[in-house]
């Protein structure tokens, strides 16, 4: 039996879309293609080669770029493929045509692997479904592939590998461990970003985060990092970083993008550039052997690697930019499955089993117990009853996301009303009760909807004076499906005011929040709610 190429036809969204093992396989294949680039060994280059005039390669850069774009355009040519251009100055962009709809219409013209950057977070997720569905329906070839070419500030996952590549070519190939620095603006860096997940290549990660507080790296990704097992710590400056002793052989600048941060900001931008700014006095306390790294590109002002160092032995930066396009050409030959079939995975990615987060209580085996009415409530004969609603919390917060619930399941212009009371076996834990007389059934939908924005709950369908379904609701693993909902990133291709269409998908993390499937905001299941659209 033919062995399945687990590369062809992937998308690459973000860094962790290939795995630590398919990124090593991935760098082998660099190291073998560079050096037969550089020996001119022609036999060896052109096993690599997809070799293919009309393998469309579709370039479509909505914000600039020079390195990612031309190293792309020159990988490609190198493939001997049909590589194109969206420009997007002309383009139906400008007359309100969706990301869906251009897409679409460019696969439909037999290209297969689409480079997109954009200010848009999400894109690719949500081009690599849509755009699959698109494929299938109109019998296409192929489904096409995308490739993150920068999406906001949410990832660059090609700038990542690369970086990773150059890493490990600096590190003697070992996985063992890193240093590192990132020096610069951390709060608008994808290319940062990115590391949070792709430095888990190595097996003991210590990273040094280097920025004035309004560049700082986000929350999110600083906890990621540690989720990761990182050792993670905060300086605001490189002279306070190194006014202590253990300093990193590794540093990576990043282009302070003040523009983007107003005013109050821009008064202040001669002191904040001096604080990511490497200067000729620290040039004493470095380690020997240290590099520096920059995705560039560099100001030519206020460049915060200043040009005085270009000719010492610390820039790693211009061999991390050359490498960019061998990591690239290798990139597109594993996507085009020109090469990568005998690559093997050690353990096959396992599909989540199902959850029973909606369960059904066995009414048969319970017992009757006498109802203590308390403080007012009285059952009802026909209706239902939504009981331990947000237990634990105060009961203001409770009332407020039962106001919720109730509009939410379409229960506003109904009989009943919303209690807040406390437990019998726990009189210090608040929860909330929803009940509403008269005749209701509830859909498996209702009963997924009830999961997502009311975690933890039961409900009690109530028929002739008796419970006749009883459920228990759990934090579901996945939210969909739910037309009224959005991500709350503004900047995110699911966010309402994106118009872009996109349904919004959120999946549990481990420490049961949402991410959006798209941009990766992480919500608490209360956030996910409070956005929705009326
Ligand atoms: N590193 C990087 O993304 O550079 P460009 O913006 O020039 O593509």
């Amino acid at each position: 039996m033919e062995q399945q190429n687990v590369f062809a036809s992937r998308s690459l969204c973000v860094i962790e879309d290939f795995s630590i093992e398919e990124r090593l396989y991935l760098f082998e294949q660099v190291k073998i293609l560079k050096r037969a680039m550089e020996n001119q060994d022609a036999a060896t280059l052109e096993q690599y080669r997809i070799d293919d005039k009309d393998f469309g390669i579709y370039e479509v850069f909505l914000e600039d770029s020079t390195r990612t774009k031309e190293s792309f355009r020159n990988a490609a040519n190198f493939h001997h493929a049909k590589v194109s251009e969206l420009n997007s100055d002309s383009s139906s962009f400008n007359k309100g045509e969706s990301y869906a709809d251009t897409f679409y219409t460019l696969s439909g013209y037999a290209n297969t692997i689409f480079i997109v950057r954009s200010k848009l977070e999400g894109v690719c997720r949500w081009l690599e479904d849509t755009c699959a569905n698109y494929a299938k329906r109109n019998k296409l070839y192929r489904k096409p592939a995308f490739i993150n070419a920068g999406d906001g500030k949410h990832e660059h996952p090609t700038q990542e590998l690369l970086d990773e590549f150059t890493f490990l070519e600096d590190n003697n190939w070992s996985c063992d461990s890193v240093h590192l620095a990132l020096v610069g603006d951390l709060f608008h860096g994808r290319t940062v970003h990115s590391k949070a997940d792709g430095l888990k290549i190595f097996k003991h990660v210590k990273v040094d985060l280097i920025a004035p507080v309004e560049l700082a790296m986000p929350e999110a990704y600083v906890q990621r990092m540690q989720e990761n097992g990182y050792e993670v710590r905060l300086f605001e400056s490189i002279e306070q970083y190194l006014q202590q002793s253990d300093v990193a052989d590794k540093w990576y600048f990043t282009r302070p993008q003040l523009e983007r941060m107003g005013d109050r900001i821009l008064q202040r931008q001669a002191e904040l550039r001096r604080s990511i700014t490497f200067r000729k006095e620290f040039m004493d306390t470095l380690k020997a052997g240290t590099k520096f790294y920059h995705p560039l590109p560099r100001h030519k002002v206020t460049p915060t690697i200043p040009t005085f160092l270009d000719e010492t032995p610390f820039n790693g930066w211009e061999r991390q930019s050359i490498n960019g396009m061998y990591v690239r050409i290798v990139l597109l030959a594993l996507l085009a499955g020109r090469i990568g079939s005998e690559f093997q995975p050690a353990k096959l990615a396992m599909k989540p089993e199902e959850e029973d987060y909606i369960q059904e209580v066995d009414l048969s085996c319970q017992q009757l117990r006498e109802k203590v009415i308390s403080e007012g409530v009285q059952p009802i004969h026909d209706g239902l009853v939504i009981d331990h609603i947000c237990k634990g919390d105060c009961p203001s917060e409770i009332r407020d996301h039962m106001r919720l619930i109730s509009s939410v399941l379409g229960l506003d212009e109904a009989k009943g009303g919303e209690w807040v009371s406390t437990g019998h076996k726990d009189g210090t834990l608040y929860k909330g009760i929803i009940f509403r007389p008269g005749l209701y059934e509830l859909s498996r939908k209702h009963l997924k909807r009830l999961s997502a924005v009311a975690p933890g709950c039961t409900l009690n369908l109530i028929k002739g004076g008796k419970v006749v379904n009883k459920y228990r609701l759990h934090l579901p693993p996945r939210i969909y499906n739910f037309e009224d909902l959005g991500c709350t990133n503004e900047a995110c291709i699911s966010h309402p005011d994106q118009s872009e269409g996109v349904p919004a998908r959120f999946y549990r993390t481990n420490d049961n929040r949402f991410a959006c499937a798209y941009c990766g905001k992480k919500h608490t299941f209360k956030e996910i709610w409070k956005s929705r659209k009326k």
